[in-house]
């Protein structure tokens, strides 16, 4: 079983997070797929941005939940990351899904609603992956675990996984609770136990935010299902050499 590399709000060293340029050099780079956040505008358009509020990815200030579609699409989501870049859209789901749906890549659509739990948000994300023909490929993932139970209510085949960055209690139980399929596990928290429980409990295991070499090959040692990199084509190079 070999690691699978999704590149992390794209090829995001590379170019800036979430926007399509990102996306298409992971594309190039040969991830094997794309793990980008989701947060809803004021009209519920799912829109690929990571923070609730704009002001650090683009040109503009205040919260994407303030925004209307037509007033977040004038926003330069690329300036802030090189002028190179600059009038780079953001991106919405339906776009980026249109996009990726010929290529063979497998998906994290990561639900930003733990801070704000945007309404019918997973119904919404639901209905594009399905519309999109996508939703075998891709793993639903959220840091709020009453989101990853909705969607399982919404269909019990689409796949899951709970985000944490924290030690929990009991966690293998929490997550059997959950119904989930997977554990999205910040790097820190990954050790050779929890990689055996996962697997012990058919979960799959993927790991974030891996991009320096002995993470990664720890990563590989530990055969995790999947790995979170801003630099994929580094991480592709090193799997060769590791695994
Ligand atoms: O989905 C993995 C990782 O992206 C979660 O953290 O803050 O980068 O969205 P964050
Ligand atoms: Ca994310």
């Amino acid at each position: 079983m070999v690691t699978l590399i999704y590149a992390h709000r794209g090829a995001s060293k590379l170019a800036p997070e979430n926007t399509m340029p990102a996306f298409d050099l992971a594309y190039q780079a040969g991830a094997d797929g794309i793990e980008t956040d989701v947060q809803l505008t004021k009209d519920s358009v799912p829109v690929l941005i990571h923070d609730e509020n704009v002001r650090r990815t683009t040109n503009g200030t205040g919260f994407v939940q303030d925004y209307t579609y037509e007033e977040i699409k004038k926003l330069d989501a690329g300036s802030w990351f090189s002028s190179k870049f600059s009038d780079t859209p953001i991106v919405t789901l339906e776009e980026f899904l249109g996009w990726v749906q010929d290529k063979s890549m497998v998906l994290n659509i990561e639900l930003k609603n733990n801070v704000i739990d945007y309404k019918n948000m997973e119904r919404i994300v639901y209905d594009l992956l399905q519309a999109h023909q996508v939703l075998e490929q891709t793993v639903g993932s959220s840091f709020n675990p009453d989101s990853m139970k909705r969607m399982k209510e919404i269909d019990p085949k689409v796949t899951t996984a709970f985000l944490t960055s924290q030690k929990l209690p009991d966690l293998l139980g929490y997550l059997r609770r959950l119904q989930v399929d997977g554990l999205h596990a910040k790097y820190r928290l990954l050790n050779k136990k929890l990689a055996e429980n996962c697997m012990q409990q058919n979960l799959a295991l993927r790991s974030y935010t891996v991009n320096r070499p002995a993470q990664m090959k720890k990563c590989f040692k530990l055969k995790c299902e999947g790995i979170f990199t801003d630099v994929p084509h580094l991480a592709k190079e090193y799997r060769e050499l590791y695994q």
